[in-house]
């Protein structure tokens, strides 16, 4: 069966080319060719140059395996899968691997769609496990162990998380693997954006380096700037997941592009320098947002994110958040997210902070603002 037709891409389909400002986007700003090339070592300039342009290996070039177990404590080359079509691929091949009909999974709520849509298209059931607005985010265990059910076969989590920026702590993390080992399901645990925590020390564990049945879901679109890559990766030391996924990998991408994979390859031997230019870009937006949406406090309730690249304030105009979204899209070509894509109805938008250009784009809002083309809430 057919998912329901992803919100997020259509929302982006519609207005992308529309607007001047995607003050909402989940990546950083992207690297160039050239910036990249720049950063190659004499072995991967080598490869690049003499690149032979057939298909690749299925589970990744070995160099490149190699290269990703470096984010990982534990991991070997043997246990990561190079996913040509980016974590995008990576949570598809997962959940047909791990759901069948009349099984069950939970989800870390809000969640980035494929988390979500992919399990009713397989005949299972998806439980939403929201996150507290009120307490940071926060993940309530107790609301985890009491959804579970007999039937449960996953748990999809995903920190830093898309779009609230919420990130447990190390040792609420490590209960929640305990938990579901405990009730013997699987931890798929998405961690595209990890690498981009506001305080580095925040940073959690890899949870395929804690628990030998969770798989940690990796890509180069975030911490790295590189999505036009679509390289992605699953990590896992469960032999049974990486067998089964490898299989079904053969009927989607079966390789990944050769050009992306020496391309990854370049950006992963400089990874730190990426993941500091990363960062950069987003802890000098992030006191810019802050004051942005606490100066219009009338306008706006603002809540700190810890991690990644968003934010999610609540909008306290009287207005529908999708009206305000595309009423400014429209005046002042400015884009931001509403919450009604992600199936939510607090009113909220999500902020990007992953764009050098948001200061620009947040004058834009506040001259939207003052023009008052939006009643002011008085
Ligand atoms: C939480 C999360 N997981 C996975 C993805 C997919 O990443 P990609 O499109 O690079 O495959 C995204 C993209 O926004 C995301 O936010």
């Amino acid at each position: 069966m057919i998912p329901e037709r992803c919100k997020v891409e259509q929302f982006f389909g519609e207005w992308d080319a529309r607007v001047e400002h995607v003050a909402c986007a989940s990546d950083v700003d992207g690297l160039s060719m050239r910036e990249l090339l720049q950063l190659a070592d004499p072995e991967t300039m080598a490869l690049w140059e003499g690149l032979d342009l057939g298909y690749t290996d299925t589970l990744g070039h070995p160099l490149l395996r190699e290269a990703i177990t470096e984010q990982y404590a534990r991991m070997t080359a043997a246990e990561i899968t190079v996913c040509g079509g980016g974590a995008a691929e990576a949570i598809f091949l997962l959940a047909n691997v791990l759901l069948e009909p009349g099984d069950h999974a939970l989800v870390v709520w809000p969640a980035f769609e494929s988390l979500f849509r992919i399990a009713p298209a397989l005949g299972a059931t998806a439980t939403p496990i929201e996150l507290d607005a009120e307490n940071g985010w926060r993940l309530d265990l107790d609301a985890v162990r009491q959804a579970l059910r007999p039937n449960t076969r996953a748990l999809f989590v995903n920190f830093p998380h898309n779009p609230t920026g919420a990130l447990p702590t190390r040792h609420e993390f490590e209960q929640l693997l305990e938990l579901a080992r405990e009730a013997g399901i699987t931890v798929v645990s998405d961690e595209v954006y990890r690498g981009l925590e506001h305080d580095p020390d925040a940073m959690l564990p890899a949870a395929c380096d804690v628990d030998e049945q969770a798989v940690s879901i990796g890509v180069m679109s975030k911490a790295y700037g590189l999505a036009g890559l679509r390289v992605g990766w699953l990590a896992t030391r469960n032999k049974r997941i990486t067998d089964a996924a490898r299989v079904l990998k053969d009927y989607t991408t079966v390789c990944a592009a050769a050009p992306a994979e020496i391309l990854a390859l370049i950006a992963l031997r400089a990874g730190p320098r990426l993941i500091e230019r990363s960062r950069r870009i987003i802890l000098s937006n992030l006191p810019i947002g802050e004051s942005f949406f606490t100066e219009h406090s009338d306008a706006f309730e603002w809540a700190a994110p810890k991690a990644g690249p968003m934010a999610f304030p609540r909008l306290r105009l009287p207005v529908p958040v999708d009206e305000f979204v595309a009423d400014l899209a429209r005046e002042k070509g400015v884009l931001f997210l509403p919450d009604t894509i992600f199936d939510m109805t607090d009113n909220r938008l999500r902020l990007g902070l992953g764009r050098s250009s948001l200061p620009t784009a947040l004058e834009r809002v506040d001259d939207y603002l003052a023009s008052r083309a939006v009643p002011t809430g008085s």
